[in-house]
């Protein structure tokens, strides 16, 4: 459905995309991640046109996006980082121009709208300008929005970031729903914990490059298989000359805690009981544990 071959784009003399290959299949849930400033929302951008590419090849449904951006358009819907409402029109009129633009049927258009405004309990919001709706509230009308066109294809540009978690929740079951009657669907997301529940196959781009690619599943057994125990920061000093030079053990220190993996359970309980030092939480590894190595975030003894 996607197909991107050595993929750059520059802005002036800054590389923002340096040529990456990648395809997103008909039906599955593709999820984008990277830190800020990846290249994540430009990749999305060069899809319809909007962000024309420097070098290599993009095609969507077949076509060439700098070529036939209507075509594609008029076949996926976005959910875009910035709302992009028209504050000083109601959630009607806005929902009514996007159909408008994209071509849906005038008899068609009071259903569709009065449907998904129903779908994502913003029905009693019909009326109101958007300068009076809440941040969820604005984010919900755009997935309405992103809906209205029927997609084959949906591209959801962090499109829970700043929903509080019952409304999240509210969205991921409407992705999955749409995810099961066929939509193919291209997500991004800050939340590791989203892209693990709702995404088939992802990467990781990191710098202008794919730096992992697979299932959440897999890029976990590939880049941060184990257990991950969390422990308390003045205990770093200590744990750090343990694991010095061994390299069965990674480590990663924040402000939460200081975060050690080893490759099972076994040998996080043996550390434990071996030093007596007591984690706060220990929990299988997860996405956000490939997140910090594959970006550099990670202090790992093997790098
Ligand atoms: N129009 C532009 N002109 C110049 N630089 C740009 C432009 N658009 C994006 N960039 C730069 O390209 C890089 C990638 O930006 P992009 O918005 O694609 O990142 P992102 O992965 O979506 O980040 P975030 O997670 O913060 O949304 C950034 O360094 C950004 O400053
Ligand atoms: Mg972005």
């Amino acid at each position: 459905m996607i197909i991107a071959k050595s993929l750059k784009k520059s802005f002036g003399d800054f590389t923002a995309i340096n040529g990456i290959d990648l395809e997103v299949k008909k039906g599955e849930c593709f999820g984008l991640l990277g830190p800020n400033g990846a290249g994540k929302s430009t990749f999305i951008n060069m899809t319809y046109g909007t962000v024309k590419r420097s070098g290599g090849e993009l095609s969507v449904f077949g076509y060439d996006p700098d070529k036939n951006s209507r075509e594609i358009k008029y076949r996926l819907g976005v959910v875009t980082q910035d709302n992009a409402l028209d504050e000083s029109l109601t959630v009607l009129e806005n929902m009514q121009i996007y159909c408008a633009f994209i071509g849906v049927q005038k008899s068609e258009r009071k259903k569709r709208i009065d449907d998904l405004l129903e779908y994502m309990n913003l029905a009693h919001k019909r009326d109101a300008l958007i300068q009076t709706l809440s941040g969820g509230m604005k984010r919900r009308l755009v997935f309405v929005r992103a809906l209205l066109g029927r997609p084959e294809l949906l591209i959801l540009d962090e499109p829970t970031t700043g929903l509080d978690p019952a409304v999240r929740h509210l969205l991921w079951g409407k992705v999955k729903e749409l995810h099961q009657q066929g939509t193919t669907i291209v997500l991004t997301t800050h939340y590791m914990h989203e892209a693990e529940v709702l995404c088939d196959r992802l990467v990781i781009m990191n710098q202008g490059h794919v730096a992992s690619e697979g299932s959440p599943q897999k890029m976990i057994e590939d880049n941060a298989p184990g257990y991950v125990g969390i422990f308390n920061t003045n205990d770093s000093a200590k744990i750090k000359s343990i694991t010095e030079n061994n390299h069965s053990y990674h480590l990663h220190e924040d402000i939460s805690g200081l975060y050690l993996r080893t490759k099972s359970l076994k040998d996080l309980t043996a550390f434990h009981s071996d030093h007596g030092l007591q984690p706060l939480q220990i929990r299988p590894s997860n996405l956000e544990d490939v997140f910090l190595k594959l970006t550099g975030k990670e202090l790992s003894i093997d790098a």
